[in-house]
């Protein structure tokens, strides 16, 4: 189990290291990992002039599953945007081919009281959301800005989506609804934007594979109403890249706490770079303030995703609840009569609880 560590910038060092010791304390138990450092984003620039140098290069391909802390900060906002750390980030995604994007929002009924929206309304909320990353308007050919035939300034961008793409990223999809409900809900608008008719036609086709997965579809408009309206009515929701952008980030913030959310981004066999939802937070960086619990989540997301090991994931799971039982509040999720700890404090009650 050859994994790549990539820190990154600001809090990335400080979350990443607790994550390494979860990792470390399951190693000793004798789980077959080998973890190896890389510089990614401004540390990388920093260290080589390159935010996705040739060793982070070699080590990402090698490696069997990424572990990324985030990149960013204010000190590279002057640098040319090849060079800026974020471009690191959208070079090693594109490098691996990582097409499918899983971002769960769960709420742990610990946290009720830090979502925005009622807490019977969200409380148990548990969604995967799987975005197409690779596609899509974002990617689609041709785009630009020009002067049309009527002489006028105009944009434009093309949304597409082949067959074999839709196929994978439905594919994912369905497998993962058939390790939890049971439930896939593919949003398009197929009313408006035959790209997206064509996404309901082949996901409709992939779902015939899977007799035991209930499909269902909805417009993109409606999607994002019934997420704050009924949340909990969702398990797996598949769709494209630009809507999967808007919904991802409208379901995780359903949670109210940016510190608690994973995500794993896929390729064709596993292979998979996992990192928090949340940035760099530069203005807690080097605090030993930051919340964890994001990056020790994407290490159970990995164990599950690229190594099958649905054991040791649950076990991380389960001691992440345990330390919220507990009453353990990093800062950005502390209410009043719960235990404030440092970022360090809480892996170390990971690991306790492990
Ligand atoms: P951010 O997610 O870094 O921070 C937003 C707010 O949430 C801040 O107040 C921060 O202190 C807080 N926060 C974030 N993670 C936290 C954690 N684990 N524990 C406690 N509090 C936490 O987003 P922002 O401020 O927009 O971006 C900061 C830098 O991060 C920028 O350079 C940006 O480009 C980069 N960034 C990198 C990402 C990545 O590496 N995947 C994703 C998003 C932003
Ligand atoms: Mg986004």
């Amino acid at each position: 189990m050859k994994i790549a560590i990539l820190p990154g910038d600001g809090i990335g060092p400080e979350i990443v290291a607790q994550a390494v010791r979860v990792l470390e304390k399951l190693k000793a138990e004798g789980l077959p990992l080998q973890l190896d450092t890389a510089p990614l984003g401004g540390a990388a620039y920093d260290q080589y002039g390159d935010p996705y140098p040739e060793v982070t290069q070699k080590l990402a391909r090698e490696a069997d599953a990424i572990l990324l802390g985030a990149v960013g900060g204010p000190q590279y906002d002057g640098l040319p945007r090849d060079m800026r750390p974020e471009r690191g980030l959208l070079r090693i995604r594109k490098d691996l081919g990582l097409f499918a994007n899983l971002r769960p929002a769960i709420l742990y009924p610990e946290l009720a009281g830090a979502s925005t929206l009622k807490p019977e309304v969200v409380s148990g909320l548990d969604i995967m959301i799987v975005r197409e990353l690779t596609g899509d308007i974002y990617f689609g050919q041709p785009r630009g800005i020009h002067v049309n035939e009527a002489g006028e300034r105009e944009g434009f961008n093309t949304m597409r989506y082949s067959e074999s793409e839709i196929r994978r990223i439905a594919k994912v999809a369905f497998d993962i609804a058939q390790k939890r409900q049971g439930k896939v809900c593919s949003v398009d608008k197929a009313n408006v934007l035959e790209c997206t008719e064509f996404w309901k036609e082949i996901v409709t086709d992939v779902a015939k594979d899977y007799p035991a997965v209930q499909l269902s579809h909805m417009y993109v408009d409606n999607a994002a109403m019934q997420l704050v309206r009924a949340p909990k009515q969702f398990d797996v929701i598949v769709t494209g890249n630009i809507f999967g952008d808007i919904l991802s980030d409208e379901a995780s913030m359903l949670t109210g706490s940016i510190g608690m959310l994973p995500s794993a981004s896929l390729d064709a066999n596993n292979k998979g770079l996992y990192e928090p939802c949340h940035g760099s937070a530069p203005d807690i960086a080097g605090k030993n303030l930051a919340n964890p619990l994001a990056t020790i989540l994407s290490a159970a997301m990995m164990l599950r995703y690229t190594f099958n090991r649905e054991d040791a994931a649950q076990r991380i799971e389960t001691a992440v609840k345990t330390v919220l039982q507990k009453g353990y509040r990093t800062a950005d999720i502390y209410e009043s009569g719960c235990e404030k700890v440092s970022c360090s404090g809480m892996g170390d009650a990971v690991v306790a609880a492990l």
